[in-house]
């Protein structure tokens, strides 16, 4: 695994001291309503999602983003694509980023699988011709077969996972980010997966992976990053992230990352 330290290389993807807010509504009765509009209250509070995360991500790392509901995972992703912006801090992105977002996001579930397949890939930044090119691959990856000409509504979850997943390996992205994707595939499906990203890996492409599966982190990423309540309390190797998760900080002597600790105390 490349250390933080790394200073020849630049980092693929960076989070510098990201914040995030988010509004959230109240739940009021009629006359609460009532009242906070004679008052000028506001019906809204302010919800920390990601309070002052900072990591870098490198070239050919695969990194586990672990976490409970709730933590900050997708939120993470989303302002690594772009979706969200940070409230304070910065993120800084070097290549081509996108990927699986959520199961079926976007897709457009009145389209056949085909169609999406076009859509998808372009939203993912490919042309038509190179989608042309590497049709039959996706297709073949996907091994949906006759579903091919079939509206997406009408496809289990699992199935969408499949089409999104053969069109995100089959793109030139520089990162691929996965939230939660993989869970939903079949033992084989999952393995074919595991097999890609590991060659993607090879590549020099960097892996963004959030999941709740520990066999999965174990076999694809050599760093994993927990989230707690929006902040990250532990970064360094996978198997210590997996301890940190099932069991607490305390579960490790020390921890490898300084933030780590800082967070925690802080
Ligand atoms: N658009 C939004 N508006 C208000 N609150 C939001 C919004 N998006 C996320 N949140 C809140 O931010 C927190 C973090 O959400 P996020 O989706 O990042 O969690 P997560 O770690 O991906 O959880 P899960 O494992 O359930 O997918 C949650 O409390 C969520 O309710
Ligand atoms: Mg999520």
């Amino acid at each position: 695994m490349r250390s933080m330290s790394n200073s020849i290389e630049k980092p693929r993807i960076g989070l510098y001291n990201v914040t995030k807010h988010f509004k959230i509504q109240h739940g009021r009765s009629l006359k609460q309503v009532a009242v906070d509009l004679v008052k000028r209250r506001k019906a809204t509070t302010n919800f920390t999602a990601l309070h002052n995360v900072t990591f870098e991500v490198y070239e050919g790392e695969a990194v586990a983003v672990m976490g409970r509901n709730g933590s900050g995972k997708s939120t993470t992703l989303k302002l690594l694509t772009g979706v969200l912006r940070p409230d304070s801090g910065h993120v800084r992105i070097r290549g081509k980023v996108g990927g699986l977002l959520e199961v079926g996001a976007g897709f457009d579930p009145n389209l056949t699988g085909k169609q999406n397949i076009y859509l998808n890939g372009s939203i993912l930044g490919m042309s038509q011709a190179q989608i042309n090119e590497r049709y039959d691959s996706i297709v073949e990856f996907a091994e949906l077969g006759d579903f091919l000409d079939t509206e997406i509504k009408r496809y289990s979850s699992g199935m969408r996972a499949r089409l999104g997943f053969a069109v995100a390996v089959h793109t030139d992205l520089d990162v691929l980010l996965v939230d939660e994707a993989l869970s939903v595939g079949d033992a084989q499906f999952r393995k074919k997966c595991h097999k890609r990203i590991n060659e993607m890996k090879a590549q020099g492409k960097t892996m963004f992976i959030v999941t709740h599966n520990a066999s999965q982190v174990k076999q694809l990423c050599e760093r994993g990053i927990v989230l707690e309540r929006g902040k990250v309390i532990f970064d360094g190797p996978s198997e210590k992230a997996l301890q940190v998760l099932s069991k607490g900080l305390g579960a490790i002597a020390e921890p490898k990352n300084p933030a780590a600790a800082r967070a925690v105390n802080s």
